[in-house]
């Protein structure tokens, strides 16, 4: 429709174009502002996802009131499996767990930071699980679970994880890396999670 001198500005197709090319920048420098956020945020080191030397520590979790979400705190020196790792050495540890769960496909059966599927539980949190009673017998307890869990049923679920072949390498591996997960801030999930008693 050819524009004339009584149309409607509203109803103008300039009008609209203009809006959508505005809208369109605008919203694209919105894109990119939280980009930016969400990178400051998700790498490691920094905001929520801590340093893989992280797992030289105690790691607790907190209710924050304010935020209305249990969030990690990173406590006194207590390292994995008793030796200290260096920045390096810990990175290395915590990859070859994480490989080692992509090789394994632990993400079958379970999640992690909620992806994955949903026949066992979310190992996000799995580090501060109750079941691996103290702080002592914590980290052992896990590698040799990890490495032949068959008949060491503990939840409610009802269901059993198979024995997948992991060798004790692996299995301290992977429990760098669960560890390593425990530190993440992830808002509060999943939810309700009872933590182990540190001072135990
Ligand atoms: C075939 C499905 C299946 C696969 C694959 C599987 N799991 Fe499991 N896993 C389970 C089930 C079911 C449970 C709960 C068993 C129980 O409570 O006794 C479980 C429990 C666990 C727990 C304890 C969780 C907690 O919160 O205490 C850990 C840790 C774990 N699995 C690690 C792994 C790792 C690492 C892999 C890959 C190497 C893996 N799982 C692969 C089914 C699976």
């Amino acid at each position: 429709m050819a524009a004339n001198d009584n149309e409607l500005w509203w109803a103008s197709e300039t009008f609209w174009k203009k809006t959508t090319i505005w809208t369109t920048a605008v919203m694209f420098l919105v894109l990119v502002g939280l980009t930016l956020d969400t990178m400051s945020q998700i790498q490691v080191g920094g905001k929520r996802v801590p340093a893989y030397s992280a797992i030289n520590h105690r790691i607790d979790y907190k209710m924050d009131e304010s935020r209305h979400a249990q969030v990690p705190v990173i406590g006194i020196e207590e390292p994995l499996f008793g030796k200290k790792l260096t920045e390096q050495e810990a990175e290395a540890l915590v990859d070859h767990g994480k490989l080692t769960m992509h090789a394994k496909n632990c993400m079958d059966c379970h999640t992690i930071l909620g992806n994955g599927a949903y026949y066992a539980p979310d190992l996000t949190k799995a580090w501060l699980d109750p079941y691996w009673g103290s702080r002592g017998v914590r980290e052992e307890l896990m590698v040799a679970f990890i490495k032949d869990p068959t008949d060491k049923i503990h939840n409610s679920l009802g269901r059993r994880m198979p024995n997948l072949g992991v060798t004790d390498t692996e299995a301290h591996a992977v429990v760098a890396y669960l560890k390593w997960m425990s530190t993440i801030d992830t808002n509060g999930f999943p939810n309700n999670f009872k933590p182990i008693d540190q001072e135990n």
